[in-house]
């Protein structure tokens, strides 16, 4: 079989959660803070974008034609599932669509580029995907045509670059964040780890920058991307920006900006960069639905006509997932009858994560031994641990790392799930775990996580 996919790792269904489940399995209560799949946790689906997706997928007679519609729906969300269902055409939800997904709804999603960033943005260079995460296999799948191909990733990084690279036989070059720079990378960073990639025979494609970051939590400035667009620009180096989490911005100062207003901004000629979004995240977390988008910009049209290619062979992204996705872009009008439901919704969900965002840095930065930046954005805190000699010996003996004896250590005593931080690549030396703090009862977990520190601390000294 593949030794590139045995090669492959993806922490967050790794060892701790295995165990987790196991635990589970014989009635242990688990609280899962592995993984940001909010819905998993108890977060509820908004109302709106549900009635609209049942609209779509119901027989017309049984839905949008039905006597007694308005009884049930709102009258923007039944005006909305019919003009869906003319932009599907009569096919319905059960056929496939034109590989890069329905033509109006890549034009809803410019429409949202465009006022987002005040740049032009063409629904040609758009493909709805099945999730970010397809999309990122699909462009690296495209950029990497040796194993001496790499792609520059952040150290910390959300493993699924790390996982698909290694899947695909190429290289990953770590940049690491600076977490005493609120996880900003340095120009000197960059430069330094491509020149050894260089003199290692290495041969760099592309650059990954995760904004929002997962897991490490921060906002990037104007600033800190500009460091990324530019170094990427004068190297030729693809930059792919993942920016899932660009509405889960809690901090007051902070705020998001797409690495292509940046680059437009800064008038990067040559810049050539892919932009993925998803449903999954934001107030949505409709992780199930499986909807997200790419754009590419600057892309020789060659190279996308390939990647149009390997679209087609996939066929399409599935219906609902591009429905969510236009959805995502495009939510209801302030004059509209589900506005103030939608508002309300969305608010409460916001509301819950910034306060609990808030909460949990703070309370773990209140126990002895822990310290975590703010949690500026995204669903993560990343906090650092401080662990005995006896532990790191301990955790070598057994062959494992401190960070995974800490996690199981945790996950035993407390129930918590949480992800060992080497699973996402640290700092050498640094020990420390991600948390989400997706679930409601995040708050409880801060005295559980004082608690077990105390006692690992006294177990290994
Ligand atoms: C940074 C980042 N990118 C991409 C993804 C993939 O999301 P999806 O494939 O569900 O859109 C995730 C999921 O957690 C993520 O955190």
């Amino acid at each position: 079989m593949s030794q590139s996919l045995r090669r492959m790792q993806y922490a967050v269904r790794g060892e701790v959660v295995m165990k987790a489940d196991q635990l589970a399995a014989q009635g242990k209560e688990i609280l899962y803070t592995n993984i940001g799949n909010p819905h998993q946790v108890g977060q509820s689906p908004i109302t709106y974008y549900r009635q609209v997706l049942a609209l779509c997928d119901l027989p017309a007679e049984c839905g949008v034609d039905h006597p007694n519609v308005y009884d049930m729906f709102p009258k923007d969300v039944v005006a909305r599932a019919r003009e869906y269902r003319k932009d599907i055409g009569p096919s319905g939800t059960g056929a496939y669509t034109h590989s890069q997904g329905i033509l109006a709804f890549r034009q809803h999603i410019a429409e949202y580029i465009q006022n987002r960033d005040g740049y032009k943005s063409y629904p040609g260079n758009i493909f709805l995907t099945n999730g970010a995460s397809t999309a990122i296999n699909m462009v690296l799948q495209g950029l990497l045509a040796s194993n001496n191909d790499a792609v520059m990733i952040p150290i910390p990084q959300y493993p699924i670059y790390s996982a698909l690279i290694s899947k695909l036989g190429g290289r990953q070059v770590g940049y690491e964040l600076d977490e005493d720079l609120n996880w900003a990378v340095s120009r000197e960073e960059l430069e330094s780890k491509l020149e050894t990639a260089k003199s290692n025979g290495l041969d760099v494609r592309a650059l990954a920058m995760i904004n929002p970051g997962n897991p490490s939590g921060n906002v990037m400035t104007h600033c800190d991307i500009q460091t990324l667009t530019e170094f990427c620009d004068t190297h030729g180096i693809v930059l792919l920006a993942d920016e899932v989490y660009q509405t889960n911005v809690y901090a007051e100062n902070s705020e998001f900006v797409s690495a292509k207003k940046v680059a437009l901004d800064c008038n990067l000629k040559n810049l050539q960069l892919v932009s993925f979004h998803s449903t999954s995240k934001g107030l949505i977390g409709e992780c199930g639905r499986r909807g997200g988008y790419m754009e590419l910009h600057h892309i020789d049209p060659y190279v996308q006509s390939q990647l149009y290619k390997l679209a087609s062979a996939e066929l399409c992204s599935g219906v609902v997932g591009q429905l969510m996705t236009s959805l995502m872009v495009k939510p209801p009008k302030k004059e509209d009858a589900s506005y103030k439901l939608f508002k309300q919704e969305n608010d409460n969900i916001y509301n819950g994560l910034k306060e609990r965002a808030e909460k949990l840095v703070h309370g773990l930065n209140q126990i002895p031994g822990i310290t975590c930046v703010p949690a500026e954005g995204a669903m993560y805190a990343f906090p650092t641990v401080q662990v005995t000699p006896k532990a790191i010996e301990a955790a070598k003996e057994q062959g494992t790392t401190p960070d995974n004896l800490y996690a199981l250590s945790l996950l035993e005593m407390t129930g918590i799930c949480v992800v060992p931080a080497s699973g996402f690549g640290q700092k050498k030396g640094r020990v420390g775990f991600r948390t989400t703090f997706l679930h409601p009862e995040t708050l409880k977990a801060i005295d559980l996580f004082a608690k077990h520190h105390e006692q690992f601390t006294k177990d290994y000294s």
